[in-house]
């Protein structure tokens, strides 16, 4: 029995809801390209949770349906109020305050279908107003409650500045959710579905899977490459800094990928957002370097962008504070937690794979005192 270093190549589950076959992407077999251009991120939560798009009277339905539920419970926002904000992170935060959701839904352990699907509305719902409502306790303001004629995107900007946004933000905050709602068996969704496989409840499920989206080689990468592209501050400096960065033997965050050997598809549409946003703002420094860093990185190492790299320039340009690009992540990603998350539970088997056993082997036991 040998293992598989990080289970790659392994097919460890069969799934209806996305796919990646010779580098395309598709959403219950919608290609993301076609999805980016023209769907709301309403409709790919619909997509996603349904196997089809939505009737315009099933999309009107559900747009209410999450307007409604964005309110978070009081008792969490005052648990909030109550952390040394500027020490917690918000994707810590954001994984406390979902697992303290649970505490408040009467379904929480409810298993029926109906109740999960209630329980995957409010859990949508709900954690764009978590992350805008810690955005702005952090800064001393009150949370903003959602306004049920905006569109989701349109919300999650709204709450977190207190004014609704202009059109030109609210399409490219919307695309850039299109583009993360799934991918199929990333490490977040895979820890979800193991999670749920043991049939624990859905808040466990998408709590564990906040936890695995948070690290540096996953979710957390987007923030890293704002921080990177901060560090090196102008296009002059690329050079030296990514070289010494190649001396140092250091990760380029927002490159590379286990799946895709000729480039995530999703990079483009987030390159394109960067370099039209970064001009309105008038900060095209932050689209060129990104484009030095990709050319330098593609010759080099032959790496590729990954949908990270781009995005942190696309939020940055939509006056998004860094270190809320993953809970940004997060709130479209849910979508697809939950998504897998409803499959895993319509046909479970509880996941348990083996290890190969490296460790020594007939050991005696020895008294303590004796050691
Ligand atoms: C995405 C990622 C985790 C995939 O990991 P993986 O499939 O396990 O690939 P590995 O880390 O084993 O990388 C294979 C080789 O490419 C190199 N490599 C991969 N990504 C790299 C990067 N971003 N920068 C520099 N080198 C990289 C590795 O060092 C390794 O080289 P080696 O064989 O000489 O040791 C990896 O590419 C990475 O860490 N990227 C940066 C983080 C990131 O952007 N994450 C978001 C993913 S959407």
């Amino acid at each position: 029995m040998s293992a598989t270093r990080g289970l790659e190549g392994i097919v460890a589950t069969s799934s209806s809801v996305s796919s990646i076959i010779d580098d395309v992407l598709t959403y219950q077999g919608y290609n993301i390209d076609d999805l980016a251009e023209n769907a709301s991120f309403e409709e790919v939560i619909f997509l996603l949770w349904n196997g089809r798009l939505p009737k315009k009277s099933e999309l009107d339905e559900l747009t209410k349906d999450l307007a409604d539920n964005m309110e978070v419970p009081d008792e969490v926002l005052q648990y909030m109020k109550a952390y040394k904000t500027s020490e917690v992170h918000p994707m810590a935060a954001l994984r406390t305050a979902v697992s303290q959701l649970g505490l408040y839904d009467d379904e929480a352990d409810e298993m029926t279908e109906e109740a999960n699907k209630q329980k995957a509305v409010r859990l949508q719902a709900k954690i764009p107003a978590i992350v805008t409502g810690f955005s702005r306790i952090r800064d001393g303001k009150e949370p903003v409650a959602p306004k049920d004629t905006l569109s989701f995107a349109a919300n999650f900007l709204y709450m977190l500045n207190g004014e609704e946004p202009d059109e030109t933000s609210v399409t490219a905050f919307n695309k850039a959710l299109v583009l993360h709602a799934d991918h199929e068996l990333n490490a977040s969704t895979f820890t979800a579905r193991v999670c749920v496989a043991t049939l624990s409840d859905i808040y466990s499920g998408v709590t564990s899977a906040i936890g695995a989206l948070k690290g540096p080689l996953h979710g957390g990468a987007n923030e890293r490459v704002m921080a990177m592209l901060s560090d090196i501050g102008d296009t002059d400096r690329v050079d030296d800094y990514i070289q010494k960065m190649f001396d140092n033997k250091e990760k380029i965050m927002g490159f590379g990928h286990r799946v895709y050997k000729n480039g995530d598809p999703r990079a483009k549409h987030l390159r394109d957002m960067s370099r039209r946003l970064t001009e309105i703002t008038g900060e095209s420094k932050w689209y060129d370097m990104s484009l030095k860093i990709e050319d330098i990185v593609t010759k080099e190492k032959g790496l590729l962008p990954n949908v990270d790299f781009y995005s942190a320039s696309v939020y940055h340009s939509l006056g998004i504070d860094h270190d809320l690009f993953t809970p940004i992540f997060a709130t479209s990603r849910v979508s697809g937690w939950l998504a897998h998350i409803l499959e895993q539970y319509a046909d479970n088997r509880l996941i348990r794979p083996r290890a190969e056993y490296v460790g020594p082997d007939k050991q005696e036991y020895i008294p303590v005192e004796k050691r």
